[in-house]
């Protein structure tokens, strides 16, 4: 599903992934466990291809994450939230469906779907702006889930969320997780990966120290 094979990834003098190797395999929840400017979101900005590494070599889907036709099929929550504030949750909803191709009554339908999904129909008509910050983190969610994509991207989904909400997203995730997608979650935290993930990797100044199942890593 994901190969990560000896990535480089520098900005500047700044070495974000140094030597970085990673498998995912088609159906699991890998973790991916560090502290800031371990180059978690560095690795899921290369596995959307917007950012190109500077050596080694990244398959997603088996293809080339820059290539536009893998695009729709994976979905990316990014770290810092990718919303209109000016429009209304559903509006920023439909904006992302249309962007992936789709129309008509199955782009009303995904659109209700991904709303329900989060537990945001109420809010749907309300202006983003005027969202709590875990709504938004919620509407994210919908937005990188609309079209229904194979390979699921998670940068820190829980962050300024509170626990109950962060247990509704847990359970949005694990949902997920059964309807057999493939997630990559990122997290400072290594209760989530434990209630969450299949396999963790914990990686830190761009490298992987270690990468096993949650139980082989206690
Ligand atoms: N666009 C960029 N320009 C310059 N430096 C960058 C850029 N993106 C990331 N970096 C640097 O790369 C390193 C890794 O950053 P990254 O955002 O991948 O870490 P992270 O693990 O996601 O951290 P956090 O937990 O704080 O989100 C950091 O030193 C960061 O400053
Ligand atoms: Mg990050």
């Amino acid at each position: 599903m994901i190969r990560i094979d000896s990535v480089r990834k520098q900005f500047g003098s700044i070495v974000a992934l140094d030597g970085l190797t990673l498998d995912v395999r088609p159906g699991e929840m890998f973790g991916l466990l560090g502290p800031n400017g371990a180059g978690k979101s560095t690795t899921m900005a290369l596995l959307t291809g917007l950012h190109t590494p500077d050596a080694g070599s990244i398959s997603v889907l088996g293809g080339d994450p820059r290539d536009p036709a893998l695009r729709a099929r994976l979905g990316l929550a990014p770290q810092s939230l990718a919303l209109y504030e000016n429009l209304s949750g559903r509006e920023n909803v439909t904006f992302f469906a249309r962007m992936f191709g789709l129309r008509g009554a199955r782009l009303d339908q995904r659109v209700d779907a991904a709303l329900d999904f989060v537990q945001l129909v109420d809010r749907q008509h309300d202006r983003v702006g005027g969202y709590s910050g875990g709504m938004q983190r919620r509407l994210n969610l919908a937005a990188a889930l609309v079209h229904e994509p194979e390979l699921i991207l998670l940068d820190e989904p829980t962050a300024g969320v509170d626990p109950q909400s962060r247990n509704a997203l847990f359970e949005n995730v694990l949902a997920l997780k059964a309807a057999g997608r493939t997630i990559v979650y990122t997290t400072h935290y290594m209760e989530e990966v434990e209630r969450l993930c299949d396999r963790v990797a914990i990686i830190d100044r761009g490298r992987v120290l270690a990468v096993d199942s949650v139980a082989g890593l206690l």
